[in-house]
């Protein structure tokens, strides 16, 4: 498997001049009201702030929150500059815009407003990368979460910096150096894939059962599966559009692929089973995996060196529902303590994991980033990390 490209990292920037530099964050974190329900992901970007601070650089800050459609208050990152003053306990000037930026002196730090409330930001915009470029001497970029995406000011704006002048935050590096150890490593690659939709991923899925030596699939999208192999699913949910897909993937990859002999199911009245996939009835939805199966999967998943978890194999939320989120987290944690390096793909799978494990007591790597992880370890490597090792003459009127 090929290792990503190495950028360089922040410590080299350290030994430069001091001047202002962008750092492209993810604070993309729930909110509401105004409260922020969870900082980890503002937490991660600390180190890689302070040590900026403490060699006397004036920092940008950048990040996406949500999905909005306009400039919609609910997205407004406002809340989230307070928080980090608080943390910081030291001044941090929120920007709406650029313009608003060049009109004053520079303070130590600033947040901007969205980055998604700009047009350009999705769309890929040359010319509002060239906006931001204008700001500052140098980027970094320690928004590992969201550097699967090929927007602006993960892609285009480095794009415009020397390679010279940009660099890998702190997180960044961690992060990247656990995919290493699944993507350049030896001994066997096993992935656990759950979630919903194979439709989503189903790019990423080809790519995984080409590297991986076996694919533990589960979840919502084992049922797709399951009924593309002609088992009776009843009511339970799956993606009809990709059941054809399902069943190529299943001959062409039929070494590799592993799909769940057991589930749970709640019946018609209302009971919640285990049954084998060959007893489901009609009227059964299949709403977790068996725990008999992941009890099964324990004894496979001890011959890797190396475990990427992916997807929930049930829906967690749901305390009915928890049971196989649960073993499976005791048996990964389990291999991790054993030296397996195990992978956890963060936002759905490490919220599922949270539901019924403290993570501060997991043994293996829980990433930031669910779907920049799943692509790294599917591709080798993410748009966020090629803009670093790269630059391009810009094509403007994007
Ligand atoms: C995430 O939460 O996964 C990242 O912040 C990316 O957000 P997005 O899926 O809205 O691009």
């Amino acid at each position: 498997m090929n290792k990503p490209q190495q950028p360089q990292g922040l410590q080299k920037l350290l030994t430069k001049e001091p001047a202002t530099v962008i750092v492209r964050v993810d604070f993309n974190v729930p909110i509401d009201n105004g409260k922020i329900l969870d900082d980890y992901r503002i937490q991660i970007a600390l180190p890689t702030i302070k040590q900026l601070l403490e060699h006397k650089f004036n920092i940008i800050l950048l990040s996406h929150l949500g999905r909005p459609k306009n400039r919609e208050p609910e997205y407004s990152l406002k809340p989230v500059a307070e928080h980090l003053q608080n943390l910081l306990n030291q001044p941090v000037t929120f920007a709406n815009s650029p313009q608003q930026l060049q009109q004053k002196t520079t303070p130590r730090i600033i947040l901007l407003e969205n980055t998604r409330f700009e047009p350009g930001e999705t769309k890929g915009s040359f010319e509002l990368a060239a906006r931001w470029k204008n700001l500052a001497r140098y980027y970094v970029n320690e928004a590992f979460s969201a550097s699967h995406r090929k927007h602006t000011s993960v892609y285009h704006l480095p794009l415009l910096f020397k390679t010279s002048s940009k660099f890998l935050g702190l997180h960044f590096q961690i992060e990247l150096a656990h995919a290493n150890t699944i993507l350049s490593g030896t001994g066997k690659l096993y992935v656990i894939l759950g979630g919903a939709k194979i439709k989503d991923k189903l790019p990423l899925i080809n790519q995984l059962l080409n590297k991986a030596d076996k694919v533990f699939i589960c979840g919502a999208i084992a049922n797709t599966f399951l009924k593309a192999a002609g088992y009776e699913i009843g009511n339970s949910y799956h993606e009809p559009e990709m059941i054809t897909t399902a069943g190529e993937l299943l001959s062409k990859f039929n070494n590799t692929i592993v799909l769940p002999e057991h589930v749970k199911v709640k019946t018609p009245d209302h009971q919640i089973l285990e049954k084998h996939i060959s007893q489901i009835s009609t009227q059964d939805s299949i709403i977790d995996t068996g725990t008999s199966t992941i009890s099964t999967w324990h004894q496979d998943l001890s011959q890797a060196s190396r475990i990427f978890w992916n997807g929930p194999p049930g829906k967690y939320e749901d305390p009915d529902c928890r049971e196989a989120t649960h073993v499976l987290v005791k048996t990964l944690d389990e291999l991790a303590r054993k030296g397996i390096h195990v992978i956890v793909g963060g936002g759905d799978t490490s919220a599922a994991l949270k539901s019924v494990y403290n993570p501060k007591n997991f043994s293996g790597f829980i990433s930031s980033g669910g779907g920049a992880m799943l692509e790294l370890i599917a591709n080798g490597t993410l748009p966020g990390l090629e803009a670093l090792t790269k630059s391009e003459t810009p094509v403007m009127n994007q």
